[in-house]
């Protein structure tokens, strides 16, 4: 589930993910049942992660192989009996072995749209589906202003405020269909999520990089953008909840 360049790279921990961010595999239900996994097919997953919602897969009786860069999260999916591979969702290594390629809360961090899509289309068998969810258009808005608007006023860099991919639906119905789908369903979803452990939380296990270029002044930069997202993501008592909008397709190879 990871992707990045150099100074701006992404480092997962499993265990901070499952402290932080445990909801985003437990809000999979829609794109599993979108995917309907049957028992005996074949079915690769892009981003597998921790392996939470991989395991769902295996439990309908699918063969499934998870593939995802970040060591933490694959140490986490083997242990969860899962057959987990290190690989890049840029350059994903197989040809013709999968009924269905798979993925949920991963496309939006690989900003190589075409070679992921590339890469799945060398996956799948003739006439195979691909099924995914990912951050679409519109994707953690507020979230992501409230950061740049703190880079300007510290002087950072606001270009790594949000690094990630979230197209709109037209945009990525366009970039399938150039390379041999046909998208039977294709939408935008407003889904505001409640973070269990808070703004601060979600924050460092997602852009750590951005708040760390402040150095010494990391946790300044981090309040000051807590507080700037307060009035529009946290209600009275406190509670808060990010302004998510996902991007659920499912297409067919022609
Ligand atoms: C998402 O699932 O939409 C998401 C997660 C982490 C960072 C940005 C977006």
């Amino acid at each position: 589930m990871s992707d990045g360049a150099a100074a701006d790279r992404q480092v997962w921990s499993a265990e901070t993910y499952e402290k932080n961010a445990r909801f985003v595999s437990d809000l999979g239900a829609a794109v599993l049942e979108w995917l309907s996994p049957r028992a005996g097919e074949r079915i690769l997953d892009v981003g597998c992660g921790d392996g939470a919602l991989t395991r769902r897969l295996m439990d309908a009786g699918a063969d499934v192989v998870g593939v995802d860069a970040s060591e933490s999260f694959l140490d986490a999916a083997r242990e969860a009996g899962i057959d987990a591979r290190e690989m890049d969702g840029h350059a994903l290594a197989f040809d013709k072995e999968f009924d269905a390629v798979f993925s949920n809360a991963a496309l939006h961090w690989m900003t190589r749209p075409e070679e992921v899509i590339s890469g799945v289309v060398r996956a799948l068998k003739p006439k195979g589906r691909f099924v995914a969810e990912f951050g679409g258009h519109g994707n953690v808005a507020a979230i992501v202003t409230a950061m740049r608007a703190v880079a300007r006023a510290r002087g950072g860099d606001e270009t790594i405020a949000g690094p990630w991919f979230y197209p709109t639906p037209d945009e990525y119905r366009g970039m399938l269909e150039a390379q041999g789908f046909d998208v039977k369903r294709i939408g935008l979803f407003p889904r505001p999520t409640p973070l269990p452990t808070g703004m601060p939380g979600w924050l460092m296990t997602f852009r750590g990089p951005f708040f760390e270029q402040f150095g010494s002044a990391t946790d300044a930069a981090l309040n000051d953008t807590v507080d700037l997202l307060r009035s529009q993501l946290c209600d009275r008592s406190g509670n808060w909840t990010a302004d998510y909008v996902r991007l659920r397709v499912e297409a067919h190879l022609r």
